[in-house]
């Protein structure tokens, strides 16, 4: 799909198979729509009379042969009030549009959509990004393939010249969409295909696709060497090798300090020893959907070409019970020197992630963000609209915070104050893998993470209730690539 601004603002001239345009409650038109039904002597607000089309959210209609309009087709997309047209409007006017183009004939189409809100940059990476959610197909696994779709280019287009920002926009907003696809593609991989040595081929492929990503495989013999018995102790019961993969983008001078994504990779989590019950069990295939995130923001910086650097590290590993798997109460040695004591094999997630965190300071990172399915607590906190967010540094959290309303893929910060850390006490180790009691469950693991970065500016996205969905509609987000990718975005602003 090609994503692109089109070149004419006066819509009755537009030569394409489809407009599209804005349609409020009331009978009110937008900017597009009222030029079109001068030009076309009437012709809308006459179909309007009629009281089929009301204008309110989800409603759709496409009229065609209309007399003074250039194009094939007109498609009404219902957006409810005006006055209360806003990003989530938006978002859901283009879920309608896109879903009736992928259903059609139409080869090319032009929608006037974005140019109802006044940020237009914003409003034009957000319908490009939602557009290409509803074009997203996954039938790689099943013998009857979905329909192919015969939409070949989506242009914008707004009712005035628009800023060489808002241009941009939507070349990146179609980086940020391919990223979010690999990451979907990954996520929704089952575990026997998607495995660790999967993501490191992953990691190999946008190598070889891109000449600034560089990567490097450490397998467990390297891991070994260096140290990480934490991360090793989750993959002792399975028989998939865990892989430490890094991956290094170089859009800036060798002497600019990299920004480092760090990404929870465990391609299937049973719990282990300390077994998940049975029911929804297969959902834990996505507790790779942080390292997922991770290989689409990579994608998504490198087809964007940002001018910063970034150093990326995904540890992953299978988590599964065997003769061999780490027991409760076992107690390993973490790359950091810090012993850990595993109280519970369920929460490996931090296991594999405190090895990362220790090893991707020998990059000199200027902050690390990690990215982590790590607590069911965490859906039970902010359910499945917005990502847990905790930091050790409030500048780092507010520049999370104002890059998720920009990509409209928002983190909420919670607290992480040395009353909770003291939830973590060991008898036997230095450190225990999970907090005294249930409360506070997201809050205690971000603390368990806090004790290997010390000094260094951190934040932790615990993606549990985000980066999937469940239910008639399962499968990954893509989240949180736009929230991750805008980061990367506003420090190229900076940096320039
Ligand atoms: N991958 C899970 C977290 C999870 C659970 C994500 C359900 C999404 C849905 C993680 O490894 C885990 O099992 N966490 C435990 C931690 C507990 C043992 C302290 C949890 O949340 O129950
Ligand atoms: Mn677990
Ligand atoms: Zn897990």
């Amino acid at each position: 799909m090609k994503y692109q601004l089109a070149t004419q603002t006066q819509a009755s001239s537009i030569n394409t198979d489809c407009l599209i345009v804005a349609i409020y409650t009331d009978q009110q038109l937008s900017s597009a729509a009222t030029e079109l039904n001068k030009q076309s002597n009437n012709a809308i607000t006459n179909y309007l009379e009629l009281g089929d089309f009301t204008g309110k959210a989800g409603q759709v209609e496409v009229l065609y042969s209309l007399d003074g309009i250039k194009a094939k087709r007109l498609m009404l997309v219902g957006c409810g009030e005006q006055a209360k047209f806003d990003v989530r409007a938006l978002t859901k006017a283009t879920e309608t549009a896109a879903s009736t183009l992928k259903s059609s004939n139409i080869e090319n189409a032009v929608s006037f959509l974005a140019d109802e809100l006044e940020d237009t940059a914003m409003a034009v990476q957000q319908a490009v990004i939602t557009s290409a959610a509803i074009f997203y197909q996954f039938d790689q696994y099943k013998s009857k393939k979905s329909d192919a779709i015969a939409l070949e280019s989506l242009d914008f287009a707004f009712s005035q010249e628009v800023s060489a920002e808002t241009k941009a926009a939507i070349t990146q907003g179609a980086a940020i969409a391919e990223g979010m696809k690999l990451a979907k593609d990954l996520a929704n991989a089952p575990a026997n295909v998607c495995t660790p040595t999967y993501l490191a081929k992953t990691a190999e492929g946008l190598a070889a696709e891109f000449d600034n990503i560089q990567t490097e495989i450490l397998e467990e013999t390297d891991a070994e060497a260096l140290g990480m018995g934490s991360f090793l102790s989750v993959g002792k019961g399975s028989e998939e090798p865990s892989k430490m993969i890094v991956m290094q983008y170089s859009g800036a001078g060798a002497d600019v300090a990299p920004i480092a994504l760090v990404g929870k990779g465990i391609t299937f989590d049973t719990g282990g020893i300390s077994l998940k019950p049975g029911a929804g069990m297969d959902e834990m295939k996505y507790d790779m959907g942080g390292a997922a995130s991770v290989f689409g923001t990579m994608r998504a910086c490198a087809e964007m070409a940002l001018p910063i650097n970034v150093v990326a590290v995904v540890a992953s590993a299978e988590n599964m019970p065997s003769g061999e798997a780490t027991k409760p109460g076992d107690i390993v040695t973490s790359m950091s020197g810090q012993t850990i004591e595993v109280l519970n094999t369920d929460a490996e997630g931090r296991l594999v992630l405190c090895d990362a965190l220790s090893y991707v300071d020998k990059f000199k990172p200027d902050a690390i963000i990690d990215i982590a399915t790590l607590t069911g607590a965490c859906i039970v906190a902010l359910g499945h609209h917005i990502s847990g967010l905790m930091a050790n540094d409030q500048d780092l959290a507010d520049e999370i915070l104002q890059a998720g309303k920009d990509a409209n893929d928002e983190a909420w910060q919670l607290p992480m104050t040395d009353d909770y850390q003291d939830q973590l006490k060991s008898n036997f180790a230095d450190i225990p893998n999970i907090g005294g009691d249930r409360s506070a469950g997201t809050i205690t693991a971000a603390c368990f993470l806090s004790r290997f970065v010390e000094d260094k500016k951190w934040a932790h996205l615990d993606i549990a209730g985000t980066a999937w969905k469940s239910g008639a509609a399962k499968g990954s987000t893509g989240r949180p690539v736009p929230l991750l990718s805008q980061i990367l975005i506003n420090r190229a602003k900076f940096s320039n």
